[in-house]
């Protein structure tokens, strides 16, 4: 199928769906084609709440991080009020960049075109030759810079909506609450730590949403780190993985396209499961960690937080991967075959430099841009995309068939979080549902 050619209109060409045999498939036009990614800009990033940044970002007034959301730039920022704000990085008087810096701390910001220049609270502060407009320019406010409609948060995790009438942020993230709970209640004063990891990706943006809950590739893909990770951890810690398997847990279909795979953690936490990869050195420190979990949240949640990894799919672009410490991971499509990937790491604001070291090498080591894991799924996606784009002609369709369909959970290596984001897809671009909640593969498309 030529990019271009046919807009959402008949779903039997984009899902082949047979409940009777089990069959989910996805056709792989959906990754190519230049009309279905032009009406995803429409439908899916400019309506879902898509993820801005952390208040620890922010935590100064005057504060502010510049950053790519959904396809736009947008300015985060506190202003010397102390409120936090998403501002359109655009001027409103004829679109210059309003701020090319990546991140620091001003109270004003100041247009190079024509050198307009504003408030950190977005009103303008000075026009050059403003006695040649009108005495009533900018008595409504035109001139000001733009917020974007919609800025709410989620125990400090800020969220964004160019919808202003979007559903509320914690309805929108729905049962993924839990999982963030689990992810945050680990630290005591939670802070993105300086530094961002950004790479590009030869691949469509929903390649990467797949694999990041695709508990089915982990232990063939990434077999010889996680092996050599579980056979150096003490046998009380290595859980009950054993063979060929290196994980257990499952997966949940969360709703509204969010998802999750939860498992027994092998690789040691930086919260409280000190690895021998670390050395002996942070042990005490590890254990201290664990035991200021414990304090806080008493010994039977503390094990539930520590024991489990979470790797949380909040659709559609922002993936929290809680591991050995926790990264936000959120990507952005520049295009139909490539997308941007921005990553920052967690840490607890207290916490010992031991800890801190060993969250931030974990950080660099198996999700860092060079890390052990994405250099093999960064190739394995953009292998993915050629072959999508040369044989989508014969090979029309990728399976993701793996567990009962319409279960919304099960072991970890079913292929439900995949389904999730692809039914959620289809209900956002607008493809009908049959009363089993699968795409109606015989009705058109609204
Ligand atoms: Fe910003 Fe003209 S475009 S001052
Ligand atoms: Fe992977």
């Amino acid at each position: 199928m030529m990019s271009g050619e046919t807009p959402v209109s008949n779903p039997s060409e984009l899902f082949q769906i047979d409940a009777d045999r089990g069959i989910f498939r996805v056709a792989r036009r959906c990754f190519t084609d230049r009309e279905l990614f032009a009406q995803e800009q429409k439908k899916i990033f400019n309506t879902c709440w898509l993820y801005v940044g952390h208040e620890s970002e922010v935590r100064e007034p005057r504060s502010f991080q510049t950053r790519l959301v959904g396809g736009r730039e947008i300015i985060f920022n506190r202003d010397s009020n102390g409120v936090v704000n998403a501002f359109f990085n655009s001027c409103p008087h004829r679109g210059g960049k309003i701020c090319p810096e990546r991140s620091g701390k001003s109270g004003t910001f100041y247009c190079a075109y024509h050198g307009w220049s504003f408030r950190s609270s977005g009103e303008v502060l000075k026009i050059p030759g403003r006695n040649d407009y009108h005495p009533t320019y900018n008595d409504d406010g035109s001139a000001n810079m733009v917020k974007v409609p919609r800025l709410e948060n989620y125990r400090g995790i800020y969220f964004l909506n160019y919808d202003p009438n979007a559903i509320p942020l914690s309805d929108y993230l729905g049962r993924a609450k839990e999982f963030l709970d689990n992810q945050l209640d680990q630290f005591d004063e939670p802070e993105i730590v300086q530094g961002t990891q950004e790479y590009a990706i030869k691949a469509n943006w929903k390649v990467l949403a797949e694999n990041s809950v695709d508990g089915n590739h982990g232990d063939y893909l990434h077999s010889t780190f996680f092996e050599y990770a579980r056979n150096i951890m003490p046998p009380e810690l290595k859980g009950k993985a054993k063979g060929a398997n290196n994980f257990v847990g499952t997966s949940v279909d969360l709703g509204n396209g969010h998802a999750v795979l939860n498992f027994e953690m092998i690789l040691g936490r930086a919260s409280g499961i000190w690895s021998p990869l670390w050395g002996e050195e942070v042990k005490p420190e590890i254990e201290a960690n664990y035991q200021k979990i414990v304090a806080r949240m008493g010994e039977e949640r503390a094990w539930e937080l520590v024991r489990k990894s979470r790797n949380l799919l909040i659709f559609p672009n922002l993936m929290l991967v809680d591991s050995t410490g926790l990264t936000f991971r959120s990507f952005n499509p520049d295009s139909e075959g490539f997308m941007q990937v921005s990553s920052n790491c967690m840490v607890d604001r207290n916490e010992s430099p031991g800890v801190r070291k060993v969250r931030l090498n974990a950080f660099i080591e198996f999700l860092g841009a060079g890390g052990f894991g994405t250099t093999d799924d960064v190739e394995v996606m953009e292998q993915l995309q050629r072959s999508y784009e040369a044989n989508g002609d014969s090979m029309p369709w990728n399976d993701m068939s793996k567990g009962p369909l319409g279960a919304t959970g099960g072991s970890f290596d079913i292929e439900v979080p995949l389904r999730a984001f692809w039914i959620e897809w289809a209900k956002r671009m607008g493809v009908a549902m049959d009363p089993a909640g699968m795409p109606n593969i015989s009705e058109a498309a609204e």
